[in-house]
């Protein structure tokens, strides 16, 4: 949430921050802003220029009333939380004198006791945020004599909440100072310049060598150098890494959308999320679970946590994880997990699902769970990012940056991940023989052909899109591991297309929801592979039921199953998969409904209404 860019270096700030910014506007898109360090007349003074609605408004201001050169900048694109988004409320914001210019992300806690304070000392504030306090704060610092650096530290210090700041001094244009706590924070690191981002795709065009701070720590980045400390200003290091993945991963290659671009880049995100996990004797490797075979034994209880797609990915993963090791695994909402009070022991693992690896609500979760003592396993798609580095263990995604708010390839490669997991956990406690787990495998690596099958089709979806586009309510029906496909298909359309969509377990229909259903209604219906007879025998009879009272039935079933084509009005072909697999196919065409349906409508498929990647807010 919040995108955060800062520079300094050769370059024009100008466009390296706004081409930064263009990059981390998924991360939010209520406002935009940019300030630079102007020292063209010989006394530094800040130029800068904020306002609400998209990037594109900003540019069109600077445009019309350029600002001045200069190589010393940062800049931010909003998603708000104190305050409405308008020009006023948009960051950058300044100091009393305009000496100091602040971005954030985060939210300040305690900004109210600081705010009163300082306007009992005469400070006037210009907007509602609780950014502005800390623009006040700096400035007060660096007028008394600190340097900037020193003035984060002690500014940081009477924060409560979580911040990411970055700032600029108009008297020190050779650097950009930026602190972390609870919140996203990454460096570039380059020749004779140096990026801050919120994360490395607000520079992975310049440079691909990263560092990634700890918590509480501030950073100075100047031409030549990078140095971290404590808030105490004690010395500390940040861990260098080789960002894998370059300037093209970042852009849309020519389609109309991310999101499209990453629903279609299933396949090879699907293999890449494989990739080095198995030998050929269909054994597993998963090194980076750093967890030992003993300490693997002794779990007698699973919790996977996560929100939103993610928690499904985790509703899917328990059916998996439960038949194969035979532990129980429960699946909880992050944000509802710590206060429930649930049951943890030594013996837990607790699994973070997160594409990000910055949800508040999921780090706040493992937190709690780990001051429990129980162990914490991260699946996460950002290297570096702040809930697998507060974990025992993770098991990273591979799927490449995920800009599409929706989350489509991030999703399947998380249950890519929860598979191999559970198939560790059954090599390890030897709940399944190695040529069961073999076979799986082999299912597993077919995979990405399988996904490739349904993306073939994506033709047919859009055309069915197409005759959908003055639908307001469309329900989606799933059984077993399809139930999760059918929450996910709802919420893919409510957050792209802004119209009622609700998935059910299809045995519940009868207990309730069937009162819904009206003449004309659309409703997809997942139908399980014919392998477990006994489930897709229900399915079946769930649509003829919802069929006999008038809906318009959207099938997705594995090819050769005839049995169903008398109750389908549309039918979608699926590979035919084990039951347990079958989410990893079935999902894609209600990702490709929706991205086409949203489209259709005239609706930012990128960039939802209401919505951000990172929700780095409780
Ligand atoms: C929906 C979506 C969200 C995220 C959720 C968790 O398309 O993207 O529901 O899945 O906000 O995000 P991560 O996985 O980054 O923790």
């Amino acid at each position: 949430m919040c995108g955060i860019v800062g520079y300094v270096g050769d370059k024009q700030a100008q466009g390296v921050v706004i081409e930064g910014l263009r990059r981390l506007e998924y991360r939010g898109y209520d406002s935009a802003g940019i300030a630079l360090v102007d020292t063209a007349d010989g006394d530094g003074r800040i130029a800068s220029d904020k306002r609400a609605g998209k990037l594109a408004n900003l540019e069109k201001a600077i445009g019309e009333a350029p600002l001045p050169s200069s190589t010393t900048g940062i800049g931010h694109t909003r998603w708000a939380t104190h305050g409405a988004p308008n020009d006023e409320n948009a960051h950058p914001h300044l100091g009393r004198v305009s000496r100091v210019a602040v971005v954030h992300n985060g939210i300040i806690e305690n900004f109210a006791l600081l705010r009163t304070e300082l306007e009992r000392a005469g400070h006037e504030m210009l907007s509602e945020t609780d950014t502005e306090i800390a623009a006040h704060l700096l400035e007060l610092e660096v007028q008394a004599g600190a340097d900037l650096t020193t003035a984060m530290q002690n500014v940081c210090r009477r924060l409560e909440g979580a911040f990411t700041l970055v700032a600029v001094d108009a008297e020190d244009p050779s650097r950009v100072v930026a602190a972390r706590r609870n919140s996203p924070l990454v460096v570039g690191v380059g020749e004779g310049e140096n990026f801050i981002g919120s994360d490395v795709a607000a520079f992975i065009e310049h440079t691909r060598e990263a560092m990634e701070l700890g918590q509480d720590q501030v950073v100075t980045i100047t031409r030549d150098r990078v140095e971290v400390t404590g808030f105490d200003g004690s010395p500390a290091e940040g861990q260098r890494y080789h960002v894998d993945w370059d300037l093209s991963a970042a852009e849309k290659d020519g389609y109309d959308w991310f999101m499209r671009k990453e629903i279609f880049e299933q396949p090879r995100a699907v293999a890449d999320a494989m990739l080095g996990r198995h030998d050929g004797s269909g054994k597993l490797q998963l090194d980076e679970v750093r967890l030992s075979e003993d300490e693997l034994r002794t779990v007698d209880k699973i919790i996977i946590v996560g929100c939103g797609t993610a928690n499904y990915a985790g509703l899917v993963a328990k059916y998996a994880i439960e038949h194969w090791t035979r532990i129980p695994c429960e699946v909880e909402l992050a944000h509802e997990f710590r206060y429930r009070d649930p049951i943890l022991t030594r013996d837990t693992l607790v699994v973070a699902m997160s594409q990000s690896g910055e949800t508040a609500d999921t780090l706040m979760a493992i937190r709690h769970a780990r001051a429990q003592g129980s162990r914490v396993l991260a699946i996460c798609n950002t290297n570096g990012s702040t809930i697998p580095r507060e974990s025992d263990a993770v098991i990273y995604t591979h799927a490449g940056p995920e800009i599409g708010v929706a989350s489509t390839k991030g999703f399947l490669t998380q249950l890519i991940a929860c598979y191999l997991l559970g198939l560790y956990l059954a090599q390890v406690r030897g709940t399944k023989f190695g040529d069961e787990i073999s076979q799986v495998l082999d299912e597993l690596s077919r995979m990405p052909e399988h996904v490739q099958e349904v993306l073939d089709q994506a033709e047919d979806v859009y055309a069915l899109a197409a005759q959908h586009a003055q639908t307001r309510s469309v329900l989606f029906l799933g059984r077993h591991a399809g139930f999760p496909i059918a929450l996910e298909g709802a919420l893919k359309l409510k957050e792209l297309a802004y119209i009622h969509a609700e998935g059910f377990a299809a045995g519940e229909l009868k207990h309730g929801p069937i009162a819904l259903i009206e003449d004309g209604l659309p409703v997809f219906c997942i139908v399980p592979p014919r392998g477990r007879d006994e489930l897709h025998q229900k399915m079946v009879s769930a649509i003829q039921e919802i069929r006999a009272r008038g809906a318009r039935t959207i099938v997705l079933a594995e090819e050769g199953d005839e049995s169903i084509t008398p109750y389908a009005d549309e039918l979608i072909r699926l590979p035919r998969v084990p039951t347990l697999l079958q989410p990893v196919v079935s999902v894609v065409p209600l990702q490709l409904f929706a991205c086409e349906l949203a489209t259709q409508m005239g609706h930012d498929v990128d960039q939802p209404r209401n919505l951000a990647k990172s929700v780095t807010v409780e």
